[in-house]
């Protein structure tokens, strides 16, 4: 009987389950590998995940007149959004000022943000070269590459920000 009724109680199972596949709303489409890789955007501190391209400050002056500007100064000094430069040096004093140049630790955080998230009201509408070239201009602006160094995936790492040994890893053992 128990052989019975646990084939019974596994019938009523896949019928169920047969049920419910039948009900789906068939919504949506399948995800691709292409369309994840489209929104798969992370860059790490070393650079891992940077894409190919490369600009310079030079390049990227028009680019931030004519696309930042608005929002964060003629020289990032900012309002009505945040500054984007100086400070460097203020970070232990009554009246820190937080930018790129002061605080931020790692140069590749600012290809990863601009690309994401900037500007404001056209995000991801940069192409891998303008954000490259934007971000040299930001970075010289804050007086720490030249207007000719060009920035790609291999020299973008490189640069050390001014905070970056401020920075520290609080639990080690948690990194893999
Ligand atoms: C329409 C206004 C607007 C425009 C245009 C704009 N930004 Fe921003 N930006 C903002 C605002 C607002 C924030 C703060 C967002 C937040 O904290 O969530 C911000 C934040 C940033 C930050 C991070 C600052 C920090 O220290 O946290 C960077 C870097 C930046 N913007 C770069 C750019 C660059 C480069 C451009 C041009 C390609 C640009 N932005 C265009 C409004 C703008």
């Amino acid at each position: 009987m128990f052989t019975r009724n646990a084939l019974g109680a596994a019938l009523l199972v896949l019928v169920a389950g047969q049920v419910i596949a039948a009900e789906t709303p068939h919504l949506g489409t399948p995800v691709t590998p292409a369309d994840i890789a489209a929104w798969d955007t992370s860059i790490s501190p070393d650079g891992t995940g940077l894409p190919p391209g490369k600009g310079s400050a030079a390049q990227g002056k028009e680019i931030y007149a004519l696309k930042c500007t608005g929002c964060h100064g003629v020289a990032g000094e900012g309002k009505p959004a945040d500054r984007l430069t100086g400070g460097q040096g203020s970070l232990a004093t009554d009246a820190p000022i937080k930018t790129v140049g002061s605080y931020w630790p790692y140069a590749t955080t600012l290809f990863d943000y601009v690309r994401r998230a900037m500007p404001l009201n056209e995000p991801m509408s940069l192409t891998n070269d303008e954000v490259y070239a934007v971000s040299a201009y930001v970075l010289s602006l804050n007086g720490l590459i030249g207007e000719k160094t060009e920035l790609n995936a291999k020299t973008l790492p490189k640069i050390k920000m001014p905070n970056h040994d401020s920075f520290f890893i609080v639990y080690p053992g948690n990194l893999k």
